[in-house]
């Protein structure tokens, strides 16, 4: 938790001297506005809090006045004359609903006006931050998911939720991230100015690259990071993978518009915001998970490090030494992919795997497509130190089914996941017999 005492103004913070609005909405994670507002204060903002009926009955106005020393609105009827709804909108530099509950979210989707915060937010033109807080049902239902896709298409960047305690004893994605993290997203979009731009607009200087949104609607179901196979209570036979590539694809995959869902091994990275995560451990978990997912799915992209094999019978308790050197029995994992290649019909959805060589490291590629029934294979050589597992950067070729292939140069993996995605969009728009590939093997790129 970060420290509320009295701190200096950094003035190099771009929140230095901007008025940030803070929509206050219905859950029990309210009580964390008060820590924001504080948080955003101490980054040298002004903020101003808006409080729903809904809010109000977790948190109290007075509370919010006390920190920042003005009145908290709550009502469009307070001052008709002074316009509140329009004005607050106009006078912030960007808005962030913390928590945003399903309802918040579905009446900003659906353009509704019925309450002081509404109206502001369909007044606001600043960038505009949304935290999502509620049980995982409501997170999951498809009503929250189109309404979420829909304001993130609309420009909204959306923080969280965490995957954590909920309300009354539940757990599980839905709650409503840190105020620090949500401050950095407010930084965030404040530096960027993008999120309100429409999607054809190019950023204004300094925001970074516009953002392609070619993969809008496109639903894009990821596995990442190792499987660990038990061999005993305390110990599993896994690998180096940290799930970064894969992560580094949800997050580029979500900015180019598909709605995102990450299949996770064991990893300490953060969900990108607006991706449906599920965690597994095993090879099995991860194969159930992925069949049940895969009916949604128009693309499929399988970064993760599967573990070949499981132990058979995983002891019930902790092997102990003077028990001798145990042996251990190993039973082949199904081989999600090459399933997946085996069971599809026509070319959907379109598979994208990945291969870890050492050796030969092209053809043996190559080869995987094949046995796979891939569309993409993106081979990389781990017998370095600069790429692959555990490290930042990667070097990787991306082989196709028509015999194309595009190298990508050390880089790190975000840009890695970017060319990745440019071979996906590139096969999608070909058709089903993809891209195809000139004599002097130069694929046609229908963009
Ligand atoms: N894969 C999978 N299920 C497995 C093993 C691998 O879905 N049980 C997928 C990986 O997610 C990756 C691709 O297959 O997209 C290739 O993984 P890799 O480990 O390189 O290939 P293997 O089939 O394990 O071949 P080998 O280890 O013999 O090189």
């Amino acid at each position: 938790m970060a420290d509320l005492g009295a701190a200096p103004v950094p003035a190099d913070d771009p929140l230095a001297g901007r008025r940030v609005l803070v929509g206050v909405t219905g859950g029990i994670a309210a009580y964390k506005a008060a820590i924001l507002v504080r948080l955003l204060q101490h980054a040298g903002a002004q903020a101003d809090v808006i409080l729903t009926r809904g809010g109000a009955r977790f948190v109290g106005a007075a509370t919010f006045e006390g920190l920042t020393g003005r009145a908290v609105r709550q009502e469009v009827w307070e001052d008709i004359a002074g316009e509140s709804h329009v004005a607050l909108g106009r006078r912030a530099d960007t808005v962030v609903v913390y928590p945003a509950t399903a309802h918040t979210l579905a009446k900003l989707a659906g353009g509704l006006a019925d309450d002081l915060l509404s109206t502001t937010l369909l007044a606001a033109t600043c960038p505009l931050v949304l935290a999502p807080a509620m049980h995982t049902e409501m997170w999951e239902h498809p009503a929250t998911q189109h309404n979420v896709a829909l304001l993130r298409e609309r420009g909204a960047s959306i923080v969280g939720p965490d995957d954590g305690p909920l309300m009354a004893g539940d757990a599980g994605p839905g709650r409503l991230v840190e105020p620090e993290v949500a401050l950095d997203a407010v930084r965030a979009a404040l530096v960027s100015g993008s999120p309100r731009l429409p999607d054809d607009v190019p950023a204004p200087v300094g925001a970074g690259p516009a953002r392609r949104r070619d993969l809008l609607g496109t639903r894009v179901l990821i596995t990442a990071g190792g499987t660990r196979e038990p061999i005993d209570p305390v110990r599993y036979l896994g690998n180096r993978s940290s799930g970064r590539m894969g992560f580094a694809l949800a997050a580029a995959a979500r900015d180019r518009g598909a709605e995102v869902t990450l299949i996770a091994g064991p990893s300490e990275l953060t969900t990108p915001d607006g991706v449906l995560r599920y965690d597994v451990t095993t090879a099995l978990e991860m194969h159930t998970a992925v069949l049940e997912h895969l009916a949604a799915a128009d693309v499929v992209i399988k970064a993760a490090a599967v573990a070949d094999f499981r132990p058979v019978a995983p002891a019930s308790s902790k092997l102990k030494k003077d028990q001798g050197v145990p042996t251990i029995e190993l039973t082949p994992n199904p081989d999600i992919l090459a399933e997946l290649g085996a069971a599809r019909s026509g070319s959907d959805p379109l598979l994208v795997g990945f291969a870890a060589e050492t050796d030969e490291v092209e053809a043996g590629g190559r080869a995987k497509l094949q046995r796979k029934g891939a569309d993409l294979l993106v081979v990389n050589d781990v017998s370095g130190d600069d790429a692959g597992f555990e490290v930042d950067t990667n070097r990787v070729v991306i082989l196709d089914r028509a015999g194309g292939r595009v190298e990508v140069p050390l880089a790190d993996k975000r840009t890695v996941a970017e060319r990745v995605l440019d071979r996906v969009v590139a096969w999608r728009a070909a058709g089903p017999t993809g891209p195809v590939a000139d004599a002097a093997g130069t694929l046609t790129e229908p963009r």
